[in-house]
């Protein structure tokens, strides 16, 4: 999977591009990552991506033009035009259904909006889809980004050293995940639930799938809510799952309907 990032601020990705499952995945060649810098397309000598917003009010707004030469110059470098994600706190929330649809794009182009705004006729012609890491707003989308192709690298093949790490995160079905125990035995006085020393696999499995509804009910009972949703931004996916996976899927995207997700407002 190829990723391009358009943002001003491409030295933030670095270290992360290079460290953990990304690292991995990138050293593996599973994930593709060019970093594209908006400054290099600024107008004038003094390469300006920003500019008072027309009307009045407070704050910059990210030039369409420069934008859209860094983002057009990005596609135009490598065949497939890609799905061009714009990250904002406007955009439909990230969950794991989201993840799974993106994950199948051969190619993303990630844009990092920053300061106060972006001029909507960037959006209107050139952004497929927008995505919000969660209902609080960042000053720019650079950490959203670095979310996004994160949560992506885990579910491509290979990227993770245990393939069925991924399974079994929390989200990947509808419910948290369970409790985890490693050594010592006794910590601070607390020991291990005796069933995972039992040796007993099938009454592990057994605890597992009752602690992680127990977990569910307790920190997340929206999850528990099975009537199906639907991830509107699969409409305009070409390459949507089987039926089975969409099933899951919706169960998860149903969370983006819970009564706080409904109070989002443009900021
Ligand atoms: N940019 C600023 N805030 C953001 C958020 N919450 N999600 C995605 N992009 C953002």
């Amino acid at each position: 999977m190829r990723f391009d990032v358009i943002t001003l601020f491409p030295d933030l990705f670095r270290e992360f591009l290079a460290a953990g499952i990304v690292g991995r995945a990138v050293e593996k060649r599973i994930v593709e990552v060019m970093l594209h810098d908006l400054r290099s397309h600024g107008d004038g000598a003094y390469r300006k991506v920003d500019d008072t917003p027309y009307g009045g009010g407070g704050g910059m707004v990210l030039l369409a033009g420069p934008l859209s030469r860094c983002l057009d110059g990005a596609q135009a470098a490598v065949s497939g035009r890609g799905r061009v994600v714009l990250m904002s706190p406007q955009g439909r929330p990230l969950d794991q259904a989201t993840c799974r649809r993106l994950a199948r794009e051969p190619r993303l182009l990630l844009v990092c909006g920053r300061y106060e705004g972006i001029d909507e006729r960037f959006v209107e012609t050139r952004v497929d889809e927008e995505v919000s890491i969660g209902d609080y707003v960042l000053s720019g989308g650079e950490l959203p980004a670095m979310v996004l192709m994160e949560a992506l690298a885990r579910l491509l093949p290979g990227a993770l050293g245990d393939a069925t790490a991924a399974d079994r995160d929390s989200f990947s079905g509808r419910l948290l995940d369970h409790p985890h125990y490693t050594r010592p035995e006794v910590f601070e006085g607390r020991g291990v639930p005796g069933v995972l020393l039992s040796g007993d696999h099938a009454a592990v499995e057994r605890w597992r799938a009752e602690e992680a509804r127990r977990i569910t009910r307790r920190k997340r009972p929206d999850l528990l809510a099975t009537e199906a949703g639907g991830d509107p931004g699969a409409e305009r996916d070409q390459q949507a799952g089987p039926s089975s996976d969409r099933t899951r899927d919706d169960a998860m995207a149903k969370r983006a309907d819970r009564p706080d997700a409904a109070q989002r407002g443009r900021s």
